[in-house]
């Protein structure tokens, strides 16, 4: 018997185990994937005792996605790159090794679009705001890039890898705003503002300064469905995307990791409509 978990805090808006049980389901594989809720603080200590259990893998969610990096015994080359795991693969003699599935989960829904998206306004600066932005900085369209975060450290440290792949990087605090006068292509918004305890909440108060016709908004939050932000893109008249097919699909590829199978069709049935 296979057993996988998330690992986030909190995890009440969670869709991971019901989509990864249906998936062992229809492969027939003996295994459960179950939510592991753990408290900041305890985080060290509970991969300790959990690297003495027999587990085949995890996702990993809001707030480690940095903090299990201490954890690992190796990391794939693109999420070192980026700093932030999401998926870690447990060998049999109890090794893990570190995956960033967010970045292709990410780049999925927006395939249609990219080679328009000229410049991006990323909110956050977490661990999934670095897969975004290490999967946009590698857009050969993209010229333009901004950050805003809450906190301007967490940004200036993005910044510094971001060096190379985009040295015109701009940061700011996420309540100081941003008026560069140039509206963006796109705006994603990685910071969980809009779910959770800030469910009703928008991180960005002057959003119809920073767009044009033609903008694309774009919350990886996908419960609620329509946050603050995508109701206020969407009556603008803006193309809106949340975090339902990003989610699908970056699960997707962490199901493969563990089994060498992608999710079955009827799990992106199911769930691309939640
Ligand atoms: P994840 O791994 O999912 O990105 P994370 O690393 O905890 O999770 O990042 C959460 C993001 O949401 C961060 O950008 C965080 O801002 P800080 O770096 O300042 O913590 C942002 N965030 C969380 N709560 C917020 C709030 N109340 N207001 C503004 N930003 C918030």
């Amino acid at each position: 018997m296979k057993r996988f978990l998330i690992i986030g805090y909190p995890l009440g808006h969670t869709f991971s185990p019901k989509m990864h049980n249906l998936a062992l389901e229809h492969y027939n594989i003996s295994g459960r994937y179950e939510a592991m809720a753990i408290d900041p603080g305890e985080f060290d200590q509970a991969m300790e005792t959990l690297k003495k259990e027999n587990i085949s893998g995890f996702n990993i969610t809001v707030p480690y996605k940095q903090s299990i990096l201490n954890h690992l015994d190796k990391v794939n080359p693109a999420a070192a790159a980026i700093g932030a795991v999401n998926t870690v693969v447990c060998d049999r003699e109890g090794k893990w090794t570190g995956y960033n599935t967010d970045i292709h989960g990410f780049l999925h829904p927006l395939k249609s679009n990219i080679p328009e998206l000229k410049s991006c306004l990323i909110l956050g600066a977490g661990g999934a705001a670095r897969a975004v932005a290490f999967a946009l900085a590698d857009q050969p369209a993209i010229k333009k890039m901004a950050i805003l975060n809450r906190t301007l450290s967490r940004a200036k440290e993005l910044k510094a890898d971001l060096e190379i792949q985009m040295p015109s990087l701009q940061i700011r605090c996420l309540s100081g705003g941003i008026h560069t006068g140039e509206p963006y292509d796109l705006i994603v918004n990685t910071s969980s503002v809009g779910m959770g305890s800030l469910s009703g909440k928008t991180p960005l108060t002057d959003l119809p300064s920073l767009i044009h016709g033609g903008t694309v908004v774009y919350d990886l939050i996908y419960n609620p469905a329509e946050t603050l932000l995508l109701r206020e893109a969407r009556r603008l008249g803006l193309q809106t995307l949340n975090g339902l097919p990003m989610l699908i699909e970056q699960g997707s590829q962490a199901f493969y990791l563990w089994t060498g199978h992608y999710f079955p069709q009827k799990v992106y049935d199911i769930f691309s409509s939640a």
